[in-house]
């Protein structure tokens, strides 16, 4: 049967995972979140305190690091070196580092490397900043997905509340505003639509309507 990949791109909050997951399970294919993959190396940085301004010091630290993405019940497992971090890297520390270390080349590239071979020859949904530009540049569907920055804030405020972190609206609103604007003025491969990407604001969409539209057009490159 017929597979393809598709590339989900847009900022911070915008509902990419939650709705490449709903995608990818509906399809039957393996979802990537790359994100995860960036977090899980800010985190190994932090923990190994090196200076995480160095393109040099962090992209040596990729290269002898292990990362897995490992599907399961409650939703994607992700494992640093063995170890499960999938909670851990969800921590404010991480996520007010992680821009940083993806703004490296060094990372960048080595990261492009392992995020081909995890989709190669197979049906993947994949998200991220940079899927559609240059991880999967011949995917057959590409998305750009975004929001106002309001409603991506409060949509991560209720996803905390949820969880049990109590973090004001505001703060959010900041961090998601600063995360934007380095991940899209970063020199190296930043956040843009692919020139071939169609673009989907999901500021007034539920999760559903979002993952429906994409689900169709999917099922159109797949006639
Ligand atoms: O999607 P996320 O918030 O978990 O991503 C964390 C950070 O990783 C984000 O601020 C930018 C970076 N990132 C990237 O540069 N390229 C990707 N393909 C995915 C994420």
């Amino acid at each position: 049967m017929k597979s393809i990949q598709i590339a989900l791109d847009g900022p911070a909050a915008a509902g990419k995972s939650t709705i490449a997951k709903i995608v990818a399970e509906k399809l039957g294919y393996i979802y990537i979140d790359t994100g995860a993959m960036y977090r899980a190396i800010t985190l190994k940085a932090l923990n190994a305190g090196i200076d995480l301004a160095s393109s040099e010091r962090t992209g040596q630290l990729l290269r002898n690091t292990q990362i897995d993405l490992q599907p399961s019940e409650e939703g994607q497992l992700v494992f640093l070196d063995g170890k499960n971090v999938t909670e851990d890297i969800r921590s404010q520390a991480v996520t007010s580092a992680v821009s940083l270390i993806a703004s490296h080349e060094s990372v960048r590239e080595r990261m492009v490397e392992l995020q081909q071979q995890l989709a190669s020859g197979r049906g993947v949904v994949m998200d991220g900043r940079d899927i559609g530009t240059h991880v999967l540049p011949n995917a057959e569907l590409k998305v750009y997905m975004s929001a106002t920055v309001e409603e991506r804030a409060r949509r991560r405020y209720e996803e905390n509340t949820e969880r049990g972190f109590d973090t004001p609206l505001a703060d959010l609103q900041k961090e998601i505003a600063a995360r934007d604007k380095m991940d899209s003025e970063r020199e190296v491969s930043p956040l843009r639509q692919a020139d071939d990407a169609l673009y989907l604001d999901t500021t007034n969409l539920t999760i559903e309507q979002a993952a429906a539209d994409i689900l169709k057009l999917a099922e159109e490159r797949l006639k």
